[in-house]
């Protein structure tokens, strides 16, 4: 049986992969394993619908938004607060009675997406296997999940299970510029859901839909004061998008390599547990950071699961950077340098494509992405302007979850629900 695991978890990982991992990657060129990957993932292509139109329209295509904010009401996300005093298995009581049934229900898409492809006796399998991942992961995180299941009547496994989601399958847009008066502002669309399940009826993906009702923000409190703030959803405990107030705010997107990141969790898993997960040490450095630049060395040297950008501002003009990871290796991209796309120096955009390399024409978020900064300029940079540059298409897009806007000096964290419907939306 336990030999099954390993098996049974490869499965999962070619049948939930995405296309954009097939780009050959110029650090990781030696990887063996990813031959057999991409034969899998084309025998599955066979099989699975491909979703409508070829998204990526060209920078010079781009309407830029203005004037969108505030979104309508009905977008605000709830708020929780998350007493750190509590011990750790009560801490998600709320969220999770309100939104637990929303989390079963992100939880069964899933199981229909995946589960006829690899099986109904290899899903309980991966489900099994993500029992023991998450409780392999360091304190507080195991009770966290626990209490979670309990809150929610869900199994422990299937809670781990979308935390493993969460850690592999986000693609994102992040943004921080600096406006003319020095302050930092920091802004990220969260896009999730990638080929999970296309509706070929409403031209949404599955996904990406069930994950809406669960986007919440946090407000992780000890001793009565607010520690950090998170954008994220109801049954995760990592972090994706947060800020520690008076001192950083940090995102992070999904870098893509030859290895799927399934594929870096089983290393994990069988092996290399010493390194961290990304979503893990973000919640670490929020709880715990003392300030920018010891925050940004623990991002640049701490052993990675898998490679990810960390999008970092700090409460001084000039602290911002964009660190793109390897498990071990780091770049650091600071404000106040250009880019291979963008001769602007008062901003940082980071999508999922390293900032040395052109994006690939079939996901350019960023051409457009850094159209809509420069013609804005640093003297408009406020909260509502850097929204009105994520709602722009195709920086939002059909796979968009969330936009969330952050200052780490007030600090200040809101997100809003972001969808895409027209006819014209990128599918990614
Ligand atoms: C498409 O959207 C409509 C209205 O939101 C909904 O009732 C319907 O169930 C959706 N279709 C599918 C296949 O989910
Ligand atoms: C937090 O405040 C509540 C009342 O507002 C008080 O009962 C509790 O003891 C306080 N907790 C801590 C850790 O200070
Ligand atoms: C932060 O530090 C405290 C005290 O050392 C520890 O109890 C807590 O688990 C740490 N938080 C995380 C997320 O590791
Ligand atoms: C900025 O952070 C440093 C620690 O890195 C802290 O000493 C300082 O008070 C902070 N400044 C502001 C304005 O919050």
């Amino acid at each position: 049986m336990r030999a099954m695991l390993p098996a049974a978890l490869l499965i999962l990982l070619v049948a939930a992969s995405d296309s954009r991992h097939v780009r050959p990657h110029g650090r990781l060129t030696n990887d063996i394993e990813w031959q057999h990957t991409v034969a899998g993932l084309q025998q599955l292509r066979q099989h699975r619908q491909r979703p409508g139109p070829v998204s990526g329209s060209a920078a010079a295509n781009t309407v830029c938004e203005s004037g969108t904010y505030p979104p309508p009401p009905e977008r605000a996300v709830p708020h929780y607060i998350i007493n750190l005093d509590l011990p750790p298995e009560y801490r998600y009581c709320k969220v999770m009675e309100d939104l637990g049934p929303a989390a079963s229900h992100l939880l069964s898409i899933v199981r229909s997406e995946v589960a006829p492809i690899i099986g109904e006796n290899t899903f309980k399998a991966v489900e099994k296997l993500s029992e023991i991942i998450g409780r392999k992961l360091p304190y507080p995180f195991p009770d966290e999940i626990r209490g979670i299941a309990t809150a929610a009547s869900m199994e422990e496994g299937d809670v781990a299970l979308m935390n493993i989601f969460y850690e592999v399958f986000t693609v994102c847009t992040s943004i921080i510029g600096r406006a003319s008066d020095g302050t930092l502002y920091h802004g990220r669309n969260l896009d999730f859901g990638l080929f999970m399940g296309w509706d070929m009826q409403n031209h949404t993906w599955k996904v990406a839909e069930a994950l809406r009702p669960l986007t919440v923000t946090f407000e992780y409190q000890r001793d009565n004061r607010t520690l950090f703030r998170t954008a994220g959803f109801a049954g995760m405990v990592g972090v994706l998008t947060g800020v520690r107030p008076g001192l950083f705010s940090l995102s992070i997107d999904e870098r893509f390599t030859l290895k799927p990141g399934l594929w870096y969790m089983l290393e994990w898993v069988f092996g290399k547990a010493n390194v961290q997960w990304n979503t893990v040490i973000t919640r670490q450095v929020l709880e715990n950071g003392t300030d920018y630049t010891a925050v940004q060395k623990q991002l640049a040297k701490t052993p990675l699961m898998a490679p990810v950008y960390f999008i970092l501002g700090g409460n001084g003009s000039s602290e911002a950077c964009v660190i793109t990871r390897d498990q071990y290796k780091a770049d650091i991209w600071p404000l106040g340098t250009p880019s291979v796309s963008q001769k602007s120096t008062w901003y940082l955009l980071q999508t999922n494509y390293d900032h040395w390399k052109r994006p690939p024409f079939f996901d350019n978020r960023r051409d457009p992405g850094v159209r809509c900064m420069d013609w804005l300029g640093a003297d408009k940079l406020a909260p509502e302007t850097l929204y009105d540059v994520l709602n722009s298409k195709p920086v939002r897009n059909r796979l968009s979850v969330y936009t969330a806007l952050m200052q780490a000096n007030q600090g200040h964290m809101e997100a809003w629900l972001q969808y895409c419907t027209d006819p014209d939306c990128a599918i990614w």
